[in-house]
């Protein structure tokens, strides 16, 4: 299968009480088109802080990262951010004030990818399909559940047209039930819309369904 975002040689560290502490070492890894990742390690390890630096949110000391083969620093991490990657986060993070037909519409407007000309129709396609009708596409996302916001959230992913999704414990603030569900989705949107995706997970129940499972330890991944 075809390499999408490859990492080189990451290394990322901060200055805790006068001392170094490196949490990222000579980190490298290669992700592939399509396929369902989670990263799993103890709490403290550095996830957070890898997902923040393959997300384009935070820079990593030294190294360099390439997305299908170019260098992201060529590309501009303002493009790379637009129009190659999308995050799931676990809080959802969607715009309150906003119905959850407009918060995917809101993500549309933020890429520079082409998309369908008819955006209202795709957009409440896109949440129809993930299980949010027409009639709750129409309310303000904080008077959905939190399994509804979060089907909402990765609804909001796919707006963009993008091949690179990005989750940080997606299923923390959920019941196992709805986990099950959300994750079901992502095998999805990996499996039947090829896209990659990379979930940082601490729940055996996630990493147990994805298809490859990557352990963050010593600062650097392993495949398991
Ligand atoms: N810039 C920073 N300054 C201080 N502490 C940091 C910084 N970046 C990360 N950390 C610390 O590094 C550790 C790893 O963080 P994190 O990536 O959130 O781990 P995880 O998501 O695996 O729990 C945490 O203890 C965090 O507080
Ligand atoms: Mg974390």
């Amino acid at each position: 299968m075809a390499e999408i975002l490859r990492l080189e040689n990451i290394n990322y560290s901060y200055i805790d009480g006068g001392y170094e502490r490196q949490i990222l070492k000579d980190l490298s890894y290669s992700f592939e088109e399509g396929r369902f990742y989670t990263v799993l390690g103890p709490s403290g390890s550095g996830k957070t802080t890898l997902l923040s630096i393959i997300a384009g949110l935070d820079t990593a000391n030294s190294g360099e990262i390439y997305f299908n083969g170019q260098n992201v620093k060529e590309l501009g991490l303002y493009r790379y951010r637009r129009n190659a990657i999308s995050i799931v986060f676990q809080a959802y993070n969607l715009i309150s004030y906003l119905t959850a037909v407009e918060n995917v519409l809101l993500a549309m407007s933020e890429t520079d990818n082409k998309l369908p000309a008819d955006r209202k129709t795709v957009a409440y396609n896109l949440l129809s399909r993930f299980g949010i009708v027409r009639s709750k596409a129409d309310r303000m996302v904080n008077q959905l559940s939190g399994g509804e916001q979060q089907r909402v959230a990765i609804a909001r992913s796919l707006a963009s047209n993008v091949n690179l999704i990005f989750a940080d414990e997606p299923t923390g603030n959920l019941d196992t039930a709805t986990e099950k569900e959300i994750i079901a989705i992502f095998k999805e949107l990996s499996h039947d819309f090829g896209k990659t995706i990379i979930v940082v997970t601490h729940s055996d129940t996630v990493s147990q369904m994805s298809d490859q499972r990557v352990l963050l330890k010593d600062g650097k991944l392993h495949t398991l």
